[in-house]
C-alpha cells in the first residue's frame, strides 16, 4: 500500500472498543452466572479469538452486531474442557488472561498460537499460577501451554516484571483460590481487569501498589459498554500533533489513567491537548480528546512511566524524530517481547525513512529535526502497532511511505485505513488488483 504525504489532518472520528477491555468482558461474561449484554465491543482479530475461546470452553456468545454481543453463562466453575486446542492467534492478553482462568478450572486445556505468540514468554503467568496449585506446562517457557485446573491456594505475588496481564492472570486465578490473594506492582500498569472484576462483584481491595481479591462464589455484568480504544486512537493524535495545521478530535474515547501516558509526554513535548465530555463509560473515565498541531520539543520518559504508554511508544518515536533536539526512553525492555521486538523493528523502520533513532538495552534514543521524514519503505513486520506507524509516517512524511504488510492491523483495528481515509481521502493507494 502507497501512503501519501498530507498537507494536514483535520476532523472528527470515532475508533473501535477497547480491545484490553473486549477482551476481559468476554472473558469476565463467561464466568458470570447469566447473561452479559457487551456494547462497544471492539472486534478485530485478538478479540475475535476470544469469542472463540469462550464458544470452545462451551459458554454460548451471540453476535447481534459488529460491536454487540450477548454472552450466557453458566458461573464460575461452568467451563467445560475442549477437545481440540484453543487458537489465542496472535493475542497475548487472551493466552495470558485465560490461563488464570483455566487454572481454577477441572479439566486439561491446551492453549495455542500463531508464531509471534509462540516465541512470547509465558513463564511469566506459568510460574504464579503453579505455585498457586495449577499444573501448567510451557514449552521451554513458551506456548503451546498445557493446564490442568484444580484446587488453587492463594498467594501474595509480586511482579517481576511491570505488566497488567500477568497481574490480570494471576487476580482471575484468585477468584477460584481459597483466601485472599494479593499481587504487588511496583509500578502501576492497566487496570481494567479490577474494574471489571469489582463491577461483577468481585471484593477487590486495591492500595497504591497492589491490588487483592478473595474467592468468588458468583460474579454478574449484566450490561457493559466498552470506551473506544485509546491505543486505536493514538495513531490519529500523533499524526494531528506532528502535520502542522492540524486539528482533530477523536471521540468517545477510554481515558483511563493507566494508558493516556502518551497525552502527558505529548503535553510535556509542546502538543496542544484538550480534553471534553468527560464521562465515565463502563466504569471507565472516557472522554473526547483534541490535538492541535504545534511544535514539539524532545522529551524523557522514564521507567516508571513506560507502562501508561507501552503499546505508544512506536508512535512516540516517531513524533520524537521531528521534535526539536532529543528524546530518551529508558526502562522499556518490554517492548522486545511484543508482537515483534518492537525495539529493533521500530528503530530500523524509522531510520530507513529518515529517522535519527537508535536502540539502547531498555528503549532508544532519538536525535530530533523538526522537519518532515523523508519517506521510504515501512514493513510492518507483521506488527499491527507498527503497521498504523507506517501509515502515519507517510502522512507526514516528505515523500510517503511504500507500506509492506498493512494487513497487520487487523490484530487490534481492522477498519484503521477506513477511518484514516475519512480524515485523508486521497492519501491512501492500494496495488492494483491481480
Ligand atoms: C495488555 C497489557 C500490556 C499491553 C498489551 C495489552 C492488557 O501487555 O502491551 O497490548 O490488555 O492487559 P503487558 O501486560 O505484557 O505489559
Amino acid at each position: 500500500m502507497r501512503v501519501d504525504p498530507v498537507p494536514m489532518l483535520e476532523g472528527h472520528v470515532a475508533v473501535p472498543g477497547d480491545k484490553s477491555i473486549s477482551h476481559r468482558a468476554v472473558l469476565v461474561g463467561s464466568l458470570c452466572g447469566g447473561e452479559t449484554r457487551v456494547s462497544g465491543f471492539g472486534r478485530s482479530a485478538d478479540t475475535e479469538a476470544t469469542i472463540e475461546a469462550a464458544r470452545m470452553l462451551g459458554v454460548e456468545v451471540d453476535e447481534h452486531d459488529v460491536d454487540t454481543l450477548t454472552i450466557h453463562a453458566s458461573g464460575l466453575s461452568g467451563l467445560r474442557e475442549p477437545s481440540d486446542p484453543i487458537d489465542c492467534g496472535n493475542a497475548g492478553t487472551l493466552m495470558r488472561l485465560l490461563a488464570g482462568i483455566l487454572a481454577g478450572q477441572a479439566g486439561r486445556f491446551e492453549l495455542a498460537g500463531d508464531e509471534s505468540l509462540s516465541v512470547r514468554p509465558m513463564e511469566r503467568i506459568a510460574e504464579p499460577l503453579r505455585r498457586m496449585g495449577a499444573l501448567v506446562e510451557t514449552v521451554d517457557g513458551h506456548a503451546p501451554l498445557v493446564i490442568e485446573g484444580g484446587a488453587l491456594s492463594a498467594i501474595d505475588y509480586e511482579l517481576p516484571v511491570p505488566s497488567a496481564q500477568v497481574k490480570s492472570a494471576v487476580l482471575l486465578a484468585g477468584l477460584f483460590a481459597e483466601g485472599k490473594t494479593t499481587v504487588v506492582e511496583p509500578l502501576p500498569t492497566r487496570d481494567h481487569t479490577e474494574r471489571l472484576l469489582e463491577r461483577a462483584g468481585a471484593r477487590v481491595t486495591r492500595r497504591p501498589k497492589s491490588v487483592s481479591i478473595d474467592g468468588a462464589e458468583e460474579l454478574a455484568l449484566d450490561e457493559i459498554e466498552i470506551p473506544g480504544d485509546f491505543s486505536s486512537a493514538a495513531p490519529f493524535l500523533v499524526a494531528a500533533a506532528i502535520v502542522p495545521g492540524s486539528a482533530l478530535t477523536v471521540h468517545g474515547v477510554g481515558l483511563n489513567p493507566r494508558r493516556i501516558g502518551l497525552l502527558d509526554v505529548l503535553e510535556r513535548m509542546g502538543a496542544r491537548v484538550a480534553i471534553y465530555n468527560r464521562r465515565l463509560v463502563g466504569g471507565e473515565p472516557a472522554g473526547d480528546v483534541e490535538m492541535r498541531a504545534s511544535e514539539l520539543v524532545g522529551a524523557s520518559v522514564s521507567a516508571a512511566e513506560v507502562p501508561l504508554l507501552i503499546d505508544e511508544l512506536p508512535l512516540l518515536a516517531l513524533a520524537a524524530c521531528q521534535a526539536h533536539g532529543d528524546t530518551v526512553v529508558r526502562g522499556a525492555g518490554e517492548l522486545r517481547v511484543k508482537e515483534s521486538d518492537r525495539i529493533e523493528s521500530v528503530v530500523e523502520e524509522l531510520r530507513r525513512i529518515g529517522g535519527h533513532i537508535r536502540a539502547t538495552r531498555d528503549g532508544f534514543r532519538v536525535r530530533g529535526v523538526p522537519t518532515r521524514l523523508r519517506g521510504g519503505i515501512v514493513d510492518s513486520r507483521g506488527d499491527h502497532r507498527l503497521a498504523m506507524l507506517g501509515a502515519i509516517a507517510g502522512v507526514s512524511s516528505q515523500e510517503g511511505v511504500e507500506l509492506r504488510g498493512p494487513d497487520a492491523v487487523g490484530t487490534s483495528f481492522p477498519g484503521f485505513f477506513e477511518v484514516l481515509r475519512q480524515l485523508v481521502p486521497d492519501a491512501l493507494h492500494y496495488p492494483p488488483a491481480t
